[in-house]
């Protein structure tokens, strides 16, 4: 049970990719005049950071280093070019490039390093504790806040996820076949899933929503309900 005085000052919302958490917790946020903040920003952070310094997503020491020597920082959309916020790293905007193909194809490895989470979740946590936030990633709900007042997993068919994110791609004008989507966005859920530390995965007391065949709106109501209950 939560010791929060104000019911949902934390609200976590876990599930694989591409499976509407995003948009969920950007809209959520927006209407309780929450913070929104998507973990999976510093995982991808750390991936483009080490990829660009050369170091082989392999090598677990130099990139563990790496990202605690990281300065990652999210700020308001200083473009009107769809972004949700700026992600700033090393005081460079790397808004885009975090969501490029070769940190999508290696940002699951990075994040199954024990030192690359232990630095993310200090972070995460500070952030956490000051209330009024709606938290997304892979273990907010059972790892970084346990204590959450509200835990959503949001999850949908890897078909489903891979066309969205096929789609995404296309109108950000990347060339990209569905195919190759899908691939590695089974390869992420395999590993995201069977790694050995904060595995994606419901906590016990999650609500579970199947957004397959439910749109933006309609999910947004159930979330809201459920804060309200
Ligand atoms: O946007 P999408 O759902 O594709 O992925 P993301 O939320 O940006 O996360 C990218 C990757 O970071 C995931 O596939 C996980 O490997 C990792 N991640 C994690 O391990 N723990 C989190 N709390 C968030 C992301």
């Amino acid at each position: 049970m939560s010791q929060n005085p104000e019911p949902n000052r934390i609200i976590a919302i876990d599930g694989p990719a591409a499976s509407g958490k995003s948009t969920l917790a950007q809209r959520l946020a927006k209407h309780l005049g929450y913070l929104y903040f998507d973990t999976g920003v510093m995982y991808r952070a750390a991936t483009l950071a080490g990829l660009r310094a050369g170091i082989p997503p392999g090598d677990e020491k130099r990139i563990t280093k790496l990202a605690f020597e990281l300065s990652i920082d999210v700020r308001p959309p200083s473009k009107a070019d769809g972004r949700p916020y700026d992600v700033i790293v090393n005081g460079e905007d790397v808004t885009w490039e975090i969501r490029s193909e070769a940190v999508d194809a290696n940002v699951s490895r990075v994040s199954a390093y024990a030192g690359v989470r232990q630095a993310m979740t200090v972070i995460q946590r500070e952030i956490g504790r000051r209330g009024k936030v709606v938290m997304v990633g892979r273990d907010i709900g059972t790892v970084v806040f346990p204590e959450a007042d509200l835990k959503l997993y949001l999850d949908a068919t890897v078909e489903a996820r891979a066309e969205r994110r096929y789609k995404e791609r296309m109108a950000r004008g990347e060339q990209v076949e569905y195919e190759e989507v899908l691939d590695s966005m089974r390869a992420r859920d395999h590993i995201d899933s069977s790694r050995d530390l904060a595995p994606l995965q419901p906590a016990e007391d999650a609500v579970i929503l199947d957004s397959t065949h439910l749109g933006v709106e309609e999910t947004l109501e159930r979330a809201l309900g459920l804060v309200q209950a």
